[in-house]
């Protein structure tokens, strides 16, 4: 396929928000507040800020570059970057894409259906005694309503992919990542006028080094890969539709220091609230969705001033965060099928959207009880099902050993020349800022990352 048939995106700007809409997603809204809870606040946020700066930053232009260099998706690029055997670390990449996107959908599904609750109880008023456990449960064990919203889901990815890099994904990040911004900022100032900001500001912000326990540090580095959309060819797919003038470099500060902020905005806003309700902080703990599905709508309608209004924006900032992530994870399938297997844009949308989906469907059925599934007895039932499979598999697995090949393909197998004709622009002295860049990618972050590898062999679980 020749450059001008693919894709590229308009401008720098298009590309840094469809980049930036990749990384914001259910990791920064779901999984980062609720790690911070568990691991105690201040000093694991303060590590998780320097595994951004020291492993997430000089991974995120390692694969731009890569991408940009090669104008190939993950596969294709690695091939002509490193040699032709790292073709599989580009289909590791593929695999994981798809299996992290059948489980994602789900949970993004979840948000619709809180989105149109939140709209009714905002109309019509929270019913007296609704427990919100069992408003979840409710939901997350109803296997049609499931099917039918993760179905939903699917198909708001897949329309968005069909219509290709400028039409559909670029334009859908640059409509909606300013409506998200929007919305949370506005959060923001609500939150902080709240009681229990203080107390929430203290618990992120001061680091208590007494309270960090060693496996902080890995779930912190592990996490980084995940809210940056690393380790799976996302990267190396959204970086290889840059043109040669757009900077990597300050492309991937932005990126990453976008991600960064909206992670801790969140984390503020939810635990402003949580912090404000007496016992509320002891029933939290528990579970991962519980956080967000749980405590949190029951708050904006005894709390949160406004909540009646916040609370379905709310919903509609998860939904759409999640959409302009899981278009990054179909465009990674998708791009492969088109630059490897020759399909046009459209039928290589609907046949990987379409596989994808059915795995979905084994997700989506993870919380129920199936008698289907029962029989079949594939995945193994219950909350043991393909959900928390996929998951832990993608997120101990998957991720972090992508993320060291892609570390090694660009530090050691591509050329110091190569890298850094991409990084440094000839006008200015770069040998400071690739510099640097070198020595963190070919030694700080492969020994990073070896060392969540092996602490996922010794048995630490990171999902
Ligand atoms: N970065 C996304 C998030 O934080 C998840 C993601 C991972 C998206 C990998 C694409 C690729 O939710």
């Amino acid at each position: 396929m020749t450059e001008t048939t693919r894709g590229n995106w308009t401008s720098n700007a298009g590309f840094v928000l469809a980049a930036t809409g990749s990384a914001i997603g259910l990791g920064n809204l779901w999984k980062f507040p609720f790690i911070t809870w568990e691991n105690n606040g201040g000093a694991f946020v303060l590590v998780y800020l320097i595994c951004i700066a020291a492993v997430g930053l000089p991974i995120m232009m390692a694969e731009l570059l890569i991408g940009r260099r090669s104008q190939k998706s993950a596969v294709g690029a690695l091939k002509e970057a490193a040699g032709p055997l790292w073709g599989i670390v580009g289909g590791w990449g593929v695999i994981a894409a798809f299996i992290l996107l059948s489980y994602y959908t789900v949970i993004a599904g979840w948000s619709l259906y809180y989105f149109a609750k939140t709209v009714g109880w905002s109309i019509g008023g929270l019913p007296g005694g609704t427990s919100m456990g069992d408003v979840f449960n409710a939901q997350s064990g109803n296997p049609g309503l499931q099917l039918a919203l993760s179905l939903g889901f699917s198909i708001g990815t897949i329309a968005v992919v069909y219509f290709g890099v400028q039409r559909g994904i670029e334009r859908i990040a640059r409509i909606f990542l300013p409506i998200l911004f929007g919305i949370l900022v506005l959060m923001l100032f609500s939150a902080l006028g709240m009681s229990g900001s203080g107390e929430a500001l203290t618990f992120i912000f001061r680091p208590n080094f007494g309270a960090l326990e060693p496996k902080s540090i890995l779930e912190a580095l592990g996490h980084s890969f995940f809210t940056l959309s690393l380790g799976m060819g996302a990267m190396i797919t959204y970086g290889s539709y840059i043109a040669r003038n757009q900077s990597v470099v300050k492309a991937s500060g932005m990126i990453v220091l976008l991600d960064t902020l909206i992670a801790l905005v969140a984390t503020v806003i939810m635990f402003s609230v949580i912090f404000s309700v007496a016992g509320m902080a002891d029933e939290v703990g528990g579970s991962t969705v519980g956080m967000l599905f749980i405590s949190l709508p029951q708050l904006f309608f005894s709390e949160v001033p406004f909540g009646s209004l916040l609370g379905p924006l709310f919903y509609v900032l998860v939904a759409l965060a999640a959409l302009t992530s899981t278009m990054s994870l179909l465009e990674v399938v998708t791009s492969y099928m088109i630059d490897e297997r020759g399909l046009g844009r459209h039928k290589a949308t609907f046949i990987s959207g379409g596989a994808i989906f059915v795995f979905t469907i084994f997700a989506a059925l993870s919380f129920t009880d199936t008698p289907f599934l029962s029989t079949l007895n594939i995945f193994g039932e219950g909350k043991d099902g393909w959900f928390s499979t996929a998951d832990h598999f993608v997120s101990n697995w998957m991720l972090p050993t992508g993320g060291l090949f892609i570390t090694l393909a660009a530090g050691w197998f591509m050329t110091r020349k190569a890298t850094e004709s991409e990084l440094v622009d000839g006008t200015q002295p770069g040998w400071f800022r690739y510099g640097a860049w070198r020595v963190f990618i070919r030694f700080v972050a492969p020994a990073a990352v070896l060392a969540i590898i092996i602490a996922v062999i010794l048995g630490r679980d990171f999902s």
